[in-house]
């Protein structure tokens, strides 16, 4: 099995961003010196794929040009002699090759993977949620890519939550067949708390087969009236079987401010000329 695309939606309204999202979308808003979609192509791209289907709405159109050349950008920093600047600037249009795929209504994950089904055709193909974005060293989306193409089945990318969390996520339960890799045999999206033992939550990363747009193609409006991708992972699941792998690495969830503030200051500290002083100043503040 070789994956060659990633399917990521970013049509949404990105509520829980409002009010900094209000005229700029979610996914473009910035952890440290990028904004938080190159970090998830990033991790797309530590997977070995270039192929990135983004699933768009009406002004989303800055997110694909931020993947593209700003040749006016380019002729300032060369002129001015920028060269390291320049690099990163063009670096972001070099690192993958963008399809837009309009998703005319918000339906849900399910109807937004299912909007991409043309452009992905008759492959296998990943799928990655452009709130969620994992770090840390072989960690995030090349795991489950590496498993796909172990075990030759479809798999998610978990992650233990708290008992009380649970209602937020996709939740999955299974027997663990070797090291973090489990065999599926149960999978609800965002049960109530205290209805299922289940403590797998989906992370927003998945390795699928084509067949699913047929599963979501049939499928009725799940939890929250949508068209829910957990749904149809669930048919397939029990039709062919599916694996959970727990993912390694820090996971950020852009649309929680906690999350968002720490991953702010997380990538900050990983740069060596910012250190020192941002410890020294988080230090005291967080004396106030
Ligand atoms: C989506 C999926 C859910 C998954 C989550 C991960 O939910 O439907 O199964 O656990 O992403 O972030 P959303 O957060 O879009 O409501």
């Amino acid at each position: 099995m070789r994956v060659r695309k990633v399917v990521i939606p970013v049509a949404g309204w990105g509520t829980r961003s409002l009010p900094a999202s209000k005229n700029i979308p979610k996914e473009m808003l910035p952890v440290y010196d990028k904004p938080v979609i190159q970090h998830v192509v990033e991790e797309a791209v530590r997977a070995g794929i270039r192929d990135v289907v983004f699933v768009t709405s009406r002004n989303k159109a800055v997110i694909g040009d931020h993947f593209d050349y700003n040749l006016q950008l380019e002729e300032v920093l060369t002129k001015a002699g920028k060269a390291a600047l320049l690099r990163k600037v063009r670096d972001t249009a070099e690192m993958i090759d963008v399809i837009e795929v309009r998703q005319k209504k918000q339906l849900g994950l399910g109807h937004a993977v299912l909007c991409t089904r043309a452009a992905v055709g008759n492959e296998p193909f990943a799928v990655m949620v452009g709130d969620d974005f994992i770090t840390g060293d072989g960690a995030g989306l090349e795991q489950l890519v590496q498993a796909a193409e172990k075990y030759n089945m479809p798999v998610v990318g978990v992650m233990e939550v708290p008992a009380d969390r649970i209602d937020r996520y996709g939740m999955v339960k299974g027997d663990e067949i070797a090291d973090g890799i489990f065999r599926i045999s149960e999978m609800v999206e965002k049960p109530a708390v205290g209805t299922t033992d289940a403590k797998l939550a989906i992370v927003g990363r998945y390795v699928l087969p084509s067949d699913i747009f047929d599963y979501l193609d049939t499928s009725e409006p799940g939890h929250g009236g949508e068209l829910q991708l957990t749904d149809s992972l669930a048919a397939l699941a029990k039709d062919r079987g599916m694996l959970a792998v727990r993912m390694k690495g820090i996971r950020f969830d852009a649309g929680d401010w906690v999350d968002y503030l720490c991953a702010n200051i997380f990538f900050g500290l990983q740069d060596e000329s910012l250190r020192a002083a941002l410890r020294e100043k988080l230090q005291r503040l967080a004396l106030i």
